[in-house]
């Protein structure tokens, strides 16, 4: 059980794009996920990408069903996704509010496609091809854009819909969530 830092906007390496995973069922590599899932467990988030605990690589992991940050988000299935491609399946996008662990107490209002198709690999090197919508589209590309060095705050289009989490539900602007970040 490792639980790592969790890297905050401003770190490097959050700022660069992530290899590609080369070769897979590793000992480096199961490590890497094993600690990302204890991260992730103990910060309770919905998602979270190699680089935010200071490893370039392409793995990311998301996945909930009771997720006290996101008391109202249909499940997603627990995923360890790796060299993950994104293809969004019509130009609709929607706007709703994200978090992450990077910008802890932050939340800001990001479109996303809402609905993608997406491929990649497992832990054990096995494809995952799926049809998404909504929510687990949403998890996905903002996972998958950290290996790409961008962070949620950059795809933000009018930035007065970006604030400190205490401030935004004291205004009624976002749902109160039992949670400290
Ligand atoms: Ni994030």
């Amino acid at each position: 059980m490792t639980i790592k830092t969790v890297l905050r906007m401003g770190s490097p390496s959050l700022q660069q794009p992530s290899k590609k995973v080369g070769s897979f069922n590793t000992p480096e590599l199961n490590q890497l996920i094993q600690d990302m899932w204890d991260t992730m467990q103990a910060e309770n988030g919905a998602g979270l990408a190699a680089p935010q605990i200071g490893v370039n690589l392409q793995v990311v992991i998301f996945g909930f069903k009771d997720n006290p940050r996101y008391v109202d988000a249909p499940e997603v299935p627990t995923t360890v996704l790796i060299n993950p491609e994104i293809n969004p399946l019509s130009s609709t996008m929607d706007h709703q509010w994200e978090g992450c662990l990077s910008l802890p107490g932050m939340r800001g209002l990001v479109p996303r496609y809402t609905h993608i198709h997406y491929r990649g690999f497992d832990a054990h090197g096995q494809l995952i091809d799926r049809e998404v919508e909504g929510f687990h589209a949403r998890v996905v590309q903002h996972e998958c854009d950290h290996l790409d060095g961008i962070l949620y705050p950059q795809r933000i289009q009018d930035m007065a819909e970006f604030g400190f989490r205490e401030e935004l539900e004291m205004s009624d602007r976002i749902q109160s969530q039992p949670c400290d970040d």
